[in-house]
């Protein structure tokens, strides 16, 4: 396996609100390493949330914008990667994770629908109603599961915990 000198030591993917920030954070101090996290590079370069790219130009340009922001870190970030939850339905945003460490942070479905309806602030939420959810979450696992060169559990676990799973399995 070989890659750059600038590649990131670890790329967070999996479903919103399964903690991809809070472990990613936590992942990078144990690295001794920067964290970065795609939404927030598409928010800083596009001058708006990600709410009003998806509603305003719609899921495709969101997805193609976000193709571009997950490029640009992959080539410019050293540390721990996180990437936004629907990255992983774009098919050339899974080609650029080929030869990446990438750890699939995963959570029970019902438990992910939970989870992800307390972010008020998540645009897929709004026009997904519940059930929608669970069969956009029963997609996406094997999506993620495609992607993932190791998969670690939070069901029931501290972002701490997650956090020593995810290095170990580094
Ligand atoms: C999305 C997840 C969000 C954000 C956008 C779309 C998704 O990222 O990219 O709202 O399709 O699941 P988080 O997983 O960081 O919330």
């Amino acid at each position: 396996l070989s890659r750059g000198s600038t590649a990131p030591k670890a790329v967070l993917v999996g479903p919103m609100g399964v903690g991809k920030s809070t472990v990613g954070q936590l992942l990078a101090e144990r690295l001794g390493s920067g964290f970065r996290d795609t939404d927030d590079d598409i928010v800083a370069s596009q001058g708006r949330s990600i709410a009003e790219i998806f509603f305003g130009e719609g899921e495709a340009v969101f997805r193609a914008i976000e193709k571009r922001a997950v490029h640009a870190a992959l080539a410019e970030h050293e540390g721990v990667l996180a990437l936004g939850g629907g990255a992983i339905l774009d098919e050339g945003t899974r080609a650029l994770l080929a030869g990446q460490r990438v750890v699939y942070l995963s959570m029970d479905v019902e438990e992910a629908v939970e989870r992800a309806g307390l972010k008020a602030d998540r645009p897929l939420l709004a026009v997904n109603p519940r059930k929608q959810w669970r069969e956009l979450m029963e997609t996406r696992r094997n999506l993620y599961e495609a992607v993932a060169t190791a998969v670690v559990p939070t069901d029931g676990r501290t972002p701490g915990e997650v956090t020593q799973a995810a290095l170990d399995a580094l």
